[in-house]
């Protein structure tokens, strides 16, 4: 008979079995549920023989890097080495205004980080790091065997499936066969916070495709401060499981706005929250008026850059859920 609990023990032994007693693993993670859970059950099983890394590509949410470290390391105990690259990815980016180049430089940039950071960690026993974790779930999996979704085929999705080739690491995927909302309960019996557990998924280029054009720091600042502020707000009025996903993009392009009595011409925000169960499709959320004025009235109060805040109104199909 078949639990949560049953699963977590079984899968430890699982784990166990197939590493070894000296056996060492490596595995990215995200601050994202599916990560979480599988370097959790990791933890739980060989302990520090599993490594963690968090790489800082300099595109993730407003303090997201130090949450997620914080999270992992003091609240989980999961041995967790922080890369703080955001000046690599960026400089890689400068000049970058292709949404498919600026996946392939982000996806190419973690995969030479991470190689090179394993290579770096040497086992107490003199051993070597021979098993790669991956968060996979059983969506992914049927997936990648017998179907391409549009975002699969429209647009290359960040994975890690280059280092496996170079690095000829074993995959352990422990999560291979469970569903999202199993993943989550799991995360929920296994001690993980509630916000980590329901938290929307977040692409891996990050907001570098949530900026139109070039991305840079000042960008990022500014879609990083209008994001967290929608968020916030989401999140007060209660919205923020209801919703599938929700974030700022920001548009280069000038608008005029006044502000006091001076002239301002600055970009415009595009907030965008959705509906769905699948991700192929969805629907675009529906907000009382009165939030969306509060919430672009603080945007633009609050973020310098910004003059203008609209509401995409657009499912998909025919648009994605991301701008680019
Ligand atoms: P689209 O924009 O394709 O998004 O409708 C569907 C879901 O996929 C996420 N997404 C990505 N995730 N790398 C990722 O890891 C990517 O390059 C990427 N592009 C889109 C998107 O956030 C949404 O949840």
């Amino acid at each position: 008979n078949w639990t949560m609990k049953n699963f977590i023990e079984t899968e430890i032994e699982r784990i166990r079995t197939l590493v070894g007693p000296t056996g060492e693993v490596i595995g990215a993670v995200s601050g994202g549920v599916d990560s979480t859970v599988a370097a959790k059950l990791m933890t739980e099983a060989i302990g520090d023989r599993f490594h963690a890394i968090l790489v800082d590509n300099g595109v993730m949410r407003l303090n997201e890097c130090a949450t997620v470290k914080k999270t992992l390391t003091a609240g989980l105990g999961i041995n967790l080495q922080v890369i703080d690259a955001a000046d690599l990815f960026l400089g890689k980016l400068k000049g970058v205004t292709d949404p498919e180049k600026k996946r392939k430089i982000i996806g190419n940039t973690f995969i030479e980080i991470f190689e090179e950071v394993a290579e770096g960690i040497k086992p107490k026993d003199g051993g070597e790091i021979e098993f790669l974790l991956q968060g996979t779930l059983y969506p992914d999996v049927i997936e990648s065997i017998s179907f391409k979704g549009p975002s699969q085929t429209i647009k290359t999705h960040h994975n890690v499936g280059g280092l496996l080739d170079n690095m000829k690491l074993k995959l352990i995927e422990p999560l291979r066969e469970l569903f999202k909302d199993e993943v989550r309960q799991l995360g929920e019996l296994m001690g993980i916070p509630h916000d980590l557990v329901w938290r929307h998924p977040f692409p891996g280029p990050g907001i570098a495709i949530r900026i139109l054009g070039e991305v840079t720091a000042e960008q990022v600042e500014i879609a990083r401060n209008a994001d967290h502020i929608f968020i916030e707000e989401i999140k007060k009025a209660g919205l923020y499981k209801e919703i599938s996903q929700a974030f700022a993009a920001l548009l280069p392009v000038r608008s005029v706005g006044v502000m006091g009595d001076q002239r301002t011409y600055e970009q415009v925000i595009a907030l965008r929250a959705i509906e769905t169960t699948d991700f192929m499709t969805a629907d675009w959320y529906i907000f009382e008026a009165a939030f969306l004025k509060t919430v672009a009235r603080r945007i633009v109060n609050e973020v310098k850059g910004v003059a203008r805040v609209v509401y995409d109104i657009t499912s998909k199909p025919p648009a994605t859920v991301e701008w680019e």
